[in-house]
């Protein structure tokens, strides 16, 4: 009988496996093209990407209390959706060379999509990462002048930042010794605080009723 238990929870137990399906290109997946407001810019966005049908309120306030990116060489966007904010520093700044990060291929295919479409000049690079990660060694060597994060918190209805401590703690690797992150978040997060503890300067630059951008400078070498 317990032999037989045994197997029988086995039988129950599954094996799955999953490959990249070549049909599933993003072409062939429905995308939402939309206008960016006071600008000359559109996002396009696969299926399931962040903002996919209209521009986030928060990426939004982001746009209208942009940092000056004039004097960047180098910047990343991490977490980069279908592409809003990098893509809007690279339209700022023709010469800055724009990083986007994100963990989700639909994501980066709809930043390309954006990035193309927009006939931008800037040179572009798209990385599929858990936060930094795919950041390879000679990039790395040649670290970002500034950090744009609009991050993840939540997965569901369960409110985390696990995420976007990763993202911060990976920011302060990444940026130049006088470099900037910038993040927006929704002002219950408590981001100032955990800012803190990977930047030496930490300061509101922005906020209205829901949100906060915050400038991170002088990153704490761990
Ligand atoms: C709040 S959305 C921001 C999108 C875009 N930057 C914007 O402002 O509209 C957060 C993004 O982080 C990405 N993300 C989630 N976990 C990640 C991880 N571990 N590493 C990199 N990106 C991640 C999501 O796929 C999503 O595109």
């Amino acid at each position: 009988m317990a032999r037989q238990r045994h197997l029988w929870r086995r039988k129950k137990a599954r094996l799955i496996f999953s490959r990249f399906d070549r049909c599933l290109t993003p072409p062939e997946v429905a995308a939402a093209t939309y206008d960016v407001p006071d600008s000359p810019l559109k996002l396009t966005s696969y299926a399931n990407v962040f903002s996919q049908q209209k521009l986030d309120v928060g990426t939004r306030f982001f746009l209208q209390n942009f940092p000056d990116v004039g004097a960047a060489h180098r910047i990343a966007d991490v977490g980069c959706g279908n592409g809003a904010l990098g893509i809007f520093a690279a339209w700022r700044n023709p010469a800055v060379a724009v990083t986007f990060l994100d963990e989700s291929y639909l994501a980066l295919a709809s930043a390309k999509a954006s990035f193309v479409s927009n006939l931008l000049p800037n040179i572009a690079h798209f990385i599929a990462a858990d936060t930094f990660s795919g950041v390879d060694e000679q990039e790395a060597r040649e670290k970002f002048d500034i950090v744009l994060c609009n991050p993840p918190f939540h997965e569901g209805s369960k409110i985390h930042t696990d995420i976007a401590v990763r993202m911060f703690a990976g920011a302060a690797r990444h940026l130049v010794s006088n470099g900037e992150l910038y993040v927006i978040g929704n002002r219950h997060l408590g981001y100032h605080e955990i800012l803190k503890k990977h930047f030496h300067q930490v300061v509101l630059t922005a906020s209205n009723a829901k949100f906060v951008i915050i400038q991170a400078a002088k990153p704490r070498r761990q």
